[in-house]
Formats: C-alpha cells, structure tokens, sequence
C-alpha cells in the first residue's frame, strides 16, 4: 500500500508554465491515482494570464494528455476538485490578498513552488512574507537555474532567506529523484564490491552524458539567455557527477547525503584561463536530421537572434582533487538535437595489468559499470567471457541489472517523488545554498571567459553527437565517448 502524505496546501506560481503542465500537474495527478495525496490535499494554480479556472483546467488537462496519457474521467473529475486557480501577477503585491484569503482554511503545510524565472523568487518570498503567508509549516521550492552566475545566485539566494529559514528553502533539481540515481546509492553503498573498486587504482575514467534530440522547442526566451552551461551542466550534471563521486555518508539524513556532496564540488580542480579552451568544450546546434525529419539550425529557430552565441551543447573534462580521484578524468556532456535522447553514466575500469588472452580491441574489452537514466532505466555490467567454440579468444559480454523496464509496478516520474518529497519536508534529495554556491563558483570562471571572448560556439550538424572537439577531448587522452566504443 503507497504510503499516504500529508495534508498540504501546494501554491503553485507560473501553473500555465511549460514545466507546470508538463511535468508538475502530470505528477501531482499521478500521485492522486496512486492514491498519495491525502483528501486535504490543495492545489493553488498562480497563472498572471487572464483566464478562468475552467480554462485553466483545460489547459491542464491537454497537457496531460499529450504529455502523459489520457486520464480516466472520473478519477480526472476528482483530481481537477483539488485545484483551485487565481489570477495574478506574482511579482506585485496586489494579487497577494486575494491569495491570503483562498489560502486561510486550507492545511497549513504549504509548499510556495516557484516554477518561474528566478529573478522573481525574491519578490514573491517578499510578497508572501508581507501578506503574513509564511509559518513555520511553509516551505519554499525553487527550480533550477537559480540566477545566471554565482553573483545573482547570492544575491537572489540572500534575498529568498530574509523570509524562509534554510530548512524551509527546497532547491529542486529534478535528476536526483530519477530511480536510477537512488539505485546508484543503493547500488554504491549497499554492496561492499563495489566499494573496494570505487577509486582511482581501478576507475580509468568516468563518463556523464545528457544527451537530448530536442531542440530549443518553444523555450528560446528562456534559453537564450541560459544556454547548456547553466540549463544542464551547472545542476543536473554536477549532481549526477556528486552522487557517483561522494564518500560514503554516515546516514541518509539530509545533512549527512548533502555534506559529503557538497565536499565533491569543492574538491574539483578549478577550470580557468587557457585551460578553459583545452577541456571545456561548446557547440551550437546546425541544420540537420533528427528523428529522421530535417530541423532547422539554432539561429533560425523562432525566437533566437541570428547573431545567437548561446551554447546548446557543452563538455568538458573535470578533475576531483581528492585521495579517491586524482587522476581519474570525469568527461560530463551535454546538448540538444544530439543524435539520441539518453542519459547515462559510465564507469570505465582500468585495463588487466597484463593480458593473457587475445583481444582484438583491448580498449573496448575494459570492465564497464553503466547507469543508464533514460530513456529505459537500468544498470549494466559489461565483463568479458570466452568466445564459444574459439581456441582462448575473450570477448565481451553485457549483464542487465534488474532493468526498470521490466517492473511490474509503474515507476514513479523524478518529480512525483520529489513532490512527494517537499509535501512531507524531506530535504535530502533538494539541494543546500553551499552546494548552490560551490556549483556556480566552479562555472562562473569558464562562463566570464565565454562572456569575453569573440569566439563562436563550435558548430555540430543536428542529429550528431556534437562538434568534433567533443571527441578529440577524449580522443587526446586515449579515449572514445561510450557510443563509440
Ligand atoms: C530541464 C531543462 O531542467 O531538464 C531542459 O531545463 C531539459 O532544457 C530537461 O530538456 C531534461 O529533463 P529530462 O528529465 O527530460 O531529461
């Protein structure tokens, strides 16, 4: 039986906002078909623009049709009961009232979720602070990127605590609730073999790729301001990165997960000056063919200006400069329009010391642990084994992990849990202001040096893994990016 959650009052700003119907109301409903939320759970839709609660339901319900699946009309009916909407502009104080009086006799666990530009997470926490809205039971959520640089993080940061408490502000970063990042603990630190392996006397290298066939879909006024950089590789990809790289944690209690995380992020080795251009690699998307129909380039998308240096793919070669690390390479790489949808990490082992058997391709024949997120979640192993028949030939052989896919129960969307998560105050999975921090002060460097260069992003055709420097920067090492090996 799913474990009920408690009662709770979600205000949910920017609920017209392409993550609100395509992701959060889609979750929340999933949840109330699970049977999790509780009957006083409240749903608040914010939208600024003007329209009714019946057009908002609408829209809602679109969304989840073609973003998730077309819902069954009685349990629709009950779930939309939930939702209550108002109008209002949530960066000026006057909606606020109205607010305070929709919310005065629904349970007082409120969850703020800002699923708007960061720039307004100030006013609104103002907002909600002047119009008495915040208790002891309120939490804020905030979606990623928080500002554009480690400057406007602060700023915006210093700004949001003024009215919650640390323990109140909820840093979303949707990638730690997929249920493959939770078997990556389970499977580190539940199992003592892989402990053992897990450093830099038998890691060759890591790999972290995000790789997206979409492109800038309706989102240009959003990203064009944004980019991979800080849309992808400042959040998502150091997570994933902190949670295959983190000591052990003495518990599962949100300090202790987030001490040892944080302690990652400051142990990278800095990026900066002419190593910038030799381990940071950015590419804009070109014309080309995706999912076998032919796309326009970056600059021609609508919404885009034609001169645009916004970066749609980034990699880059990071270093962690601790006993368990050094000299392990982490390649970590991002973009759109690449050439498949799939998230995955990649943990290349070190070679035999000393071969006894033949091997035509010796660097593909390396032990290789592979965590794969998306789009079918699951874990491989890939060893080597005799060839059948053959004289002493080795080849390699793939062990599938309990694949995802195969669950018979229906796995649970990254944001239902972490909804789920922020409804009943569990911090562990949201992440502290100095993981915060210490992310935004390792990227700032290599986004200044972009910001001054007159360089353009490196070109790659849509449909493709990225620009060729992608794969000299392994190439330069030795290497080969996974598909390719
Ligand atoms: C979001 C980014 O955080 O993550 C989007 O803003 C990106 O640009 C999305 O498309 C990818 O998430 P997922 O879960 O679909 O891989």
């Amino acid at each position: 039986m799913a474990e009920l959650l408690h009662p709770f009052t979600l205000v949910l700003f920017g609920a017209n906002g392409d993550l609100s119907l395509r992701k959060l109301i889609p979750s929340l409903f999933n949840l109330h078909q699970d049977g999790r939320l509780h009957d006083d759970g409240c749903i608040v839709a914010v939208t600024r623009s003007d329209e009714n609660r019946e057009a908002y339901l609408e829209q809602a319900k679109a969304a989840l049709c073609q973003f998730e699946k077309t819902p069954d009309e009685k349990i629709w009916r009950a779930f939309s009961a939930r939702i209550s909407h108002i109008q209002m502009d949530a960066g000026k104080g006057a909606g606020y009232s109205k607010l305070a009086k929709k919310i005065a006799h629904l349970p007082a666990n409120r969850i703020f979720y800002c699923a708007v530009h960061s720039r307004m997470y100030p006013q609104i926490s103002e907002q909600l602070s002047a119009h008495d809205l915040i208790s002891e039971q309120s939490r804020i959520v905030l979606e990623k990127p928080i500002g554009t640089d480690f400057a406007s993080a602060m700023h915006i940061d210093q700004r949001v605590a003024e009215f919650f408490t640390e323990e109140q502000i909820f840093r979303i970063d949707h990638y730690l609730g997929k249920e493959t990042v939770q078997n990556l603990l389970a499977l580190r630190f539940a199992n003592s073999i892989f402990e053992h392996q897990w450093n830099q006397r038998y890691i060759d290298h890591i790999q972290i790729t995000i790789s997206e066939t979409v492109g800038v879909e309706k989102r240009a006024g959003f990203y064009e301001g944004t980019g991979a950089m800080r849309d992808m590789l400042q959040n998502h990809l150091l997570q994933l990165l902190c949670m295959t790289a983190m000591e052990p944690p003495a518990s599962l209690d949100p300090q202790a997960v987030r001490d040892e995380k944080v302690k990652v992020i400051k142990a990278l080795r800095p990026i900066t000056g002419e190593d910038i251009s030799h381990n940071v690699v950015r590419g804009q998307y070109e014309a080309g063919l995706s999912n076998n129909e032919r796309v326009p380039r970056y600059r021609d998308e609508t919404g885009v200006a034609h001169d645009s240096t916004t970066e749609t793919f980034v990699a880059l070669k990071a270093e962690i400069n601790n006993w368990r690390w050094a000299g392990v390479p982490f390649y970590l790489r991002t973009g759109k329009r690449l050439a498949e949808r799939s998230c995955e990490i990649v943990v290349e082992f070190k070679e035999v010391p000393h071969t006894i058997f033949e091997m035509q391709h010796k660097k593909t024949m390396a032990n290789k642990l592979v965590f794969r997120l998306q789009p079918d979640e699951g874990v491989k192993i890939q060893l080597c084994e005799k060839r059948v028949g053959s004289q002493m030939q080795v080849r390699p052989m793939v062990l599938s992990l309990n694949p995802v896919s195969q669950q018979k129960k229906r796995v649970p969307d990254a944001y239902e849990r972490l909804l789920a998560d922020a409804i009943n105050n569990n911090a562990t999975l949201f992440l502290r202001q100095d993981e915060l921090h210490a992310a935004w002060h390792w990227i700032d460097p290599i986004l200044q040096y972009w910001a001054t260069t007159d360089q353009r992003p490196e070109p790659y055709n849509a449909g493709t893994w990225g620009p060729a420097a992608a794969t000299m920067l392994l190439a330069r090492d030795g290497r080969l990016w996974a598909e390719n090996s």
